[in-house]
């Protein structure tokens, strides 16, 4: 579905911009057609900047992005606007995906009037489709993002991103903000829709728990390198890397600390 070589992505600074600072080095991985690849590695190591190169909200330096047989960064502005609906992407912070000045309603239906997806009472109809699909009552329609909880803004910004039917979407550390009880939900949910439309998806978190529950393949950042890909029972079970051996033992040791069944 979607094949990253050598990607790579670099900041230029100082004198005539000699200096590059690599913020993505040379990454090269790929997700299979309804698969779900869990991107970890700790914070500032690259990872929300290379998921937003995959859907090209940010440009790489160099590299090549291949979307279901369709070269990524040779696209020109009108062709890659016709591909967007077709990927999307959820925020940790869902105050990032809805608009405060719009009801949720409206930010859910936006995607289908700026795509002139379906008349008005269509519309209307598929809103209240998208609302059931992710567990928000109609209701709360009417309401503006600062009158939901967090597991309901963040139903709604997931509400918003299948709004169009994509095949790839990318959920850049979804329940990050959100406590334990209502990820276990949000989760779930992502799981039922990924089943529901065959999505393929970009799982982001520096939970190694949640990466193993989420994925089956996963990958590990470290200051813009990748340092190990692979399935994701067999890296969890035998990590290679050092970094990831410490990540692992970090996780099993916050576990420890704050009990083990939560
Ligand atoms: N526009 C920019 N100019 C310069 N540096 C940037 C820019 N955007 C991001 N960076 C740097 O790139 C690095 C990686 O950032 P990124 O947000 O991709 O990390 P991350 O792994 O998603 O972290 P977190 O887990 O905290 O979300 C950081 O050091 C950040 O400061
Ligand atoms: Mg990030």
């Amino acid at each position: 579905m979607i094949e990253l070589t050598s990607v790579s992505k670099y900041y230029s600074s100082g004198f005539l911009c000699r200096k590059r600072a690599y913020v993505v080095n040379d990454v090269s991985l790929a997700i299979r057609k309804g698969e779900t690849l869990g991107l970890a590695g700790e914070s500032g190591s690259g990872k929300s900047t290379l998921a937003r190169m995959m859907i090209r909200l940010v440009e790489p330096s160099a590299g090549r992005i291949v979307f279901d047989g369709i070269d990524l960064l040779a696209l020109k502005k009108p062709a890659l606007r016709q591909l967007r609906p077709r990927m999307q992407i959820v925020f940790q912070d869902p105050d990032t995906s809805l608009d405060p000045r719009l009801t949720i309603g409206a930010s859910v239906a936006e995607p289908l009037v700026v795509w002139q997806k379906a008349g008005r009472h269509e519309r209307d109809d598929r809103v209240i489709e998208l609302f059931g699909m992710v567990g928000l009552q109609p209701e709360l329609a009417d309401r503006r993002p600062f009158e939901l909880s967090g597991g309901q803004k963040q139903r709604a910004a997931l509400a918003r991103a299948i709004a169009l039917e994509p095949e790839f979407l990318v959920l850049d550390e979804p329940t990050a903000a959100l406590d334990l009880s209502v990820q276990a939900q949000i989760l779930s949910l992502v799981q039922v829709l990924q089943k529901r439309m065959n999505l393929t998806l970009l799982f982001i978190s520096h939970d190694l728990q949640l990466i193993g529950r989420m994925s089956d393949s996963m990958a590990v950042l470290h200051e813009g390198r990748l340092v190990e890909s692979g399935k994701t029972d067999a890296i969890l079970r035998r990590p290679s890397d050092p970094y990831t051996i410490r990540l692992l033992e970090a996780a099993r040791e916050s576990e420890e600390w704050f009990g083990k069944d939560k």
